[in-house]
């Protein structure tokens, strides 16, 4: 079995100390073999920002997995956002915006879906290219049967209807079908900093809210989350900051059947 935790949109610049303070000492007695983070490191992309996402990754104690958001890019310096838009992501946080991760019990693969513009007025969607499935798809083929297979975008492949006005990610449904064609079990997202799990054309997708900024939507307190299990059965734990602390708020349990990863309710 692997412990997996799953933060997001931690928007520094927008960032509160006490919920820093909490979720480390939250992670440290979860103890995960690997923290994922789903974008939006930052909450403008401001050098003093990506500074403190620096320092609060240097504090992790467990490996991490990293992917950008759409507030990672330069929202107001044209030249940064146009000419070299992942300059200081590269500096900052990691030489490598799409990273890939495996161990004995899962492999982890990540896409950049944030883009420097596109045919709309909101910036802030993403999108995911033929190049990316393809990458997802290539990285998965090699990992063996019994490994869960994780991928991680910033960007939503399913909301729920009150959400619907933040756009799903865009050539979504070319990549659901190359994603289930590689046997993704979970995608990961953040970005519309609201916590769900959806099972989805036989994969489960999971978002986790904003774990420790300002920037919430009424009735999401902060939150991450904890996956539990193997390729067989899983659980889905969402911890919610309480004040004093974050806490287990909901479980939800799948298993995989031929079908695909369905709810499981007999435990
Ligand atoms: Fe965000
Ligand atoms: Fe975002």
């Amino acid at each position: 079995m692997t412990t997996i935790a799953h933060i997001s949109d931690l928007h520094f610049g927008r960032d509160l100390q006490p919920v820093t303070e909490g979720l480390l000492a939250s992670l440290d007695a979860i103890q995960p073999e690997l923290i994922i983070i789903s974008g939006d490191l930052t909450q403008r992309a401001k050098t003093v920002e990506y500074e403190a996402g620096q320092d609060f990754l240097r504090r992790l104690q467990q490996p991490r997995f990293i992917i950008p958001g759409n507030h990672d890019l330069a929202a107001w310096n044209v030249l940064e956002r146009f000419a070299y838009p992942w300059r200081k992501w590269k500096q900052y946080v990691a030489a490598d915006l799409e990273p890939m991760m495996q161990t004995d019990a899962f492999i982890a693969v990540g896409v950049n879906t944030a883009r420097r513009m596109g045919w709309y007025l909101d910036w802030s969607r993403g999108r995911i290219n033929r190049r990316q499935i393809q990458y997802v798809q290539n990285m998965l083929q090699q990992a063996p049967e019994d490994c869960l297979r994780l991928a991680v975008a910033h960007h939503p492949f399913w909301l729920p209807d009150s959400s619907l006005s933040r756009h799903l990610i865009g050539r979504r449904e070319e990549a659901l079908q190359g994603f289930r064609a590689a046997g993704v079990d979970l995608i990961l997202g953040g970005h519309v900093h609201l916590a769900y799990v959806q099972p989805l054309e036989g994969m489960l997708v999971s978002h986790a809210g904003t774990t420790i900024s300002n920037r919430l939507i009424p009735g999401q307190p902060n939150s991450f989350n904890v996956i539990r299990g193997d390729r067989k059965v899983l659980e889905l734990e969402q911890m919610e900051w309480r004040g004093e602390g974050f806490e287990p708020i909901t479980k939800q349990f799948f298993q995989r059947t031929e079908g695909g990863w369905q709810p499981h309710v007999d435990f």
